[in-house]
């Protein structure tokens, strides 16, 4: 039995005494013991380390008291186990040294037995279970199709991921055989993870405001609905589709019982979009905890104000920055784990 179920209880929409909070991406960036940690091995080797997984995983629940833990790893493992060469560089982010240029590239891209190829994650989760030792819930997750074929097909970060653009609207039938394998991965992937253990899963579709409202429509929601049809009948998943305000109404009917936003949506546009239904998740600017205690308490305050107690998770709109102190993240989330109603009538004035 989990001692803290509070995010378990936002997902399936009953009362809560107050929101559960976890920061995306607090598994590694910000905490100094995660950079001792990084000094000793690299990425992918953290990554497929069971006991590594399990304490970075950790550090910060231990550390901040967060709500849920994440697992350690990382969207791209699942584009190593389909047979491709990614590379992590030292400050600079994602390398892949063979891109999907054309499409007949995609033939080369092979939807793995992820048992053999991913058996390190499903390791990974079972030894953070034994080490969280029930005190909160672990989050398993996952890169959508398109955020995948992003990397896929650019070999690296972009700002606008106008090659990857190009290359759907180019080759559509080729894109969507690309982004059918990646689905088809993503959902044994998920699925054996929640095997392993983890109690809800998150899909990271990070560049789907990229697409716009009608590439959305053709290349990232059927996906986002087929991961979300066959993963609910398993347990609660939450999307977070950054960027895609306009996708949000048609991804409230999809299955899954949680919504991540960013900050480019307001907590009444949202919940209007997506109906009262459905859970939302977000959406505190990352910016505001680099600033000082006083705003980010005010902000946070404020957001919970507009989003409500009930069917909310409290979190950030998008990664933590590396940057941010340890003690502003602290006070994010002891701002909202010591909320009460009191105060949130001083906010108002
Ligand atoms: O939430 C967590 O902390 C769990 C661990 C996690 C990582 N990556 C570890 C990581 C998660 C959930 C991810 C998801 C991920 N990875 C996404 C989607 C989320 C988002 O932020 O939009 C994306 C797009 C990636 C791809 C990726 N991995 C990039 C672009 C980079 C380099 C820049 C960066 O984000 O730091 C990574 C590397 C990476 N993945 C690091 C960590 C802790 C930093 C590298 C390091 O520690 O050496």
């Amino acid at each position: 039995m989990l001692h803290n179920d509070l995010l378990l209880r936002a997902l399936q929409g009953e009362p809560v005494g107050r929101p559960p909070v976890w920061m995306m991406r607090q598994a590694g960036r910000f905490l100094p013991s995660y950079q001792r940690l990084r000094e000793k091995y690299d990425f992918f080797t953290r990554c497929q380390t069971p006991e590594l997984v399990a304490e970075i995983t950790c550090l910060p629940v231990d550390e901040l008291g967060v709500d849920a833990a994440i697992l350690f790893s990382d969207i791209l493992v699942v584009l190593q186990a389909m047979g491709v060469e990614v590379h992590m560089q030292e400050g600079r982010g994602p390398w892949l040294p063979h891109p999907v240029e054309r499409p007949a590239d995609v033939d080369r891209i092979h939807i793995p037995d992820v048992h053999a190829t991913l058996g390190y994650v499903f390791q990974g989760i079972t030894a953070t279970l034994e080490k969280l030792n029930q005190r909160v819930p672990l989050i398993g997750f996952a890169g959508a199709p398109w955020t995948l074929l992003c990397y896929l097909i650019e070999g690296k970060g972009s700002t606008g991921f106008e090659k990857a653009r190009a290359f759907c609207y180019h080759y559509p039938e080729a894109a969507h055989h690309l982004l059918e394998k990646l689905t088809h991965t993503t959902i044994a992937y998920l699925q054996e993870q929640v095997k392993a253990g983890v109690h809800c899963v998150q899909v990271f579709d990070s560049w789907a405001g990229w697409l716009g409202p009608e590439g959305f429509q053709l290349f990232a929601l059927p996906y986002l609905q087929q991961i979300a049809t066959a993963l609910s009948p398993c347990c609660p998943v939450i999307l977070f589709p950054k960027g895609a305000t306009f996708g949000l109404s048609a991804l409230a009917d999809s299955g899954a019982r949680a919504i991540g936003i960013d900050w480019t949506v307001s907590p009444a546009q949202a919940r209007a979009l997506v109906g009262h239904g459905i859970t939302l998740q977000g959406n505190l600017d990352p910016a505001i905890l680099l600033t000082d205690v006083n705003t980010i308490r005010r902000h946070t305050l404020r957001m919970m104000e507009q989003f409500g107690i009930r069917h909310y998770i409290a979190n950030l709109g998008h990664g933590i920055l590396p940057q941010t102190p340890v003690a502003y993240a602290r006070a994010f989330v002891q701002t909202v784990q010591q909320y009460t109603p009191a105060q949130q009538l001083s906010t108002k004035s």
